[in-house]
């Protein structure tokens, strides 16, 4: 399966998703997000895939960015509906019951930055450059930028990244918490896939409970968020795997879960 501005590789149950506009350092043009929009909607309903990767082609960005020719010409509707896009196209990611992964392989700026931190890891290489330069355009972000950063760091590092535009090292990003950890250029790949196939390899039922029960969690009050930690609990010790698991573990051997 291949779109005009994606490549999509399938190796085993990880699917990895990468933007492929390398001579506009992988810019998030209208087209562009329709087919991550529907991407992440064809990994979702594939029973195979268990991971999803998402990553920028080149060596030289991740995205760096909305098209911000597109941006130009928009009139304030299109603006609106552009931004709505952009945010439900995160807003997805985040809201995925498979893990998503952003391999941060350099610039990550504007709805670079804004599609990481829809993801629910980010490994970056040393050389990334993380930031939400819009103010630099006479604009702000648009793609749930001043929302997820200001959850993820507080209001005095999001007012900061976001008033003055400059972008962070990967290094700065890892000491604040936006990503979780760097690696060199030629280990993100690999660091990356270890990742996505030990998550592969995990209890699907608890995979999906943790991310549920983490992200509705930070949204909610202290008691509604154990309310559906129970929940999800108890719905992990209905399943086949809970039983391999927990007897693997009894047995002194690897688990093997099977998804049932
Ligand atoms: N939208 C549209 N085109 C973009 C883009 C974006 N967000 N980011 C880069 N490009 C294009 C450039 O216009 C250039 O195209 P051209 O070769 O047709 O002129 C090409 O990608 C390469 O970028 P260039 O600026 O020449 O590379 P660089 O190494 O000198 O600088 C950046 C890299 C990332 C610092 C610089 O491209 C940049 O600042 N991009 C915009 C970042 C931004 O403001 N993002 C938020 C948008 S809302």
């Amino acid at each position: 399966m291949s779109q005009k501005n994606l490549l999509i590789d399938d190796r085993e149950a990880v699917r990895t998703i990468t933007v492929n506009r390398p001579d506009k350092l992988n810019a998030l043009n209208r087209q562009t997000l329709l087919e991550l929009l529907e991407a992440m909607d064809a990994a979702q309903a594939d029973e195979g895939v268990r991971v999803i990767v998402l990553t920028g082609s080149g060596e030289k960005a991740f995205v760096a960015g909305a098209d911000i020719g597109e941006i130009r010409e928009q009139t304030a509707v299109e603006a609106r509906a552009f931004s709505a896009m952009g945010q439900d196209l995160m807003s997805r990611i985040q809201a995925s019951d498979k893990p998503v992964i952003a391999a941060i392989n350099g610039f990550a700026l504007g709805g670079g930055m804004e599609l990481a931190l829809g993801c629910h890891l980010r490994f970056a290489s040393s050389n990334a450059r993380l930031g939400l330069p819009e103010i630099k355009l006479g604009i702000m972000p648009g793609f749930g930028g001043t929302q997820r950063l200001l959850r993820l760091v507080g209001t005095t590092r999001a007012l900061e990244l976001t008033l003055t535009g400059e972008p962070i090292t990967a290094e700065r990003a890892e000491a604040l918490g936006i990503v979780n950890q760097v690696v060199e250029p030629d280990e993100l790949e690999t660091t990356v896939g270890d990742m996505a196939a030990r998550l592969a390899k995990a209890a699907p039922e608890a995979v999906r409970g943790i991310l549920q029960a983490v992200n509705q969690g930070a949204e909610t009050d202290l008691q509604t968020g154990l309310a559906l930690e129970t929940a999800r609990f108890a719905l992990c010790c209905a399943t086949e795997d809970m039983k391999e698991g927990t007897s693997a573990f009894l047995e002194k051997r690897a688990p093997e879960f099977k998804g049932a």
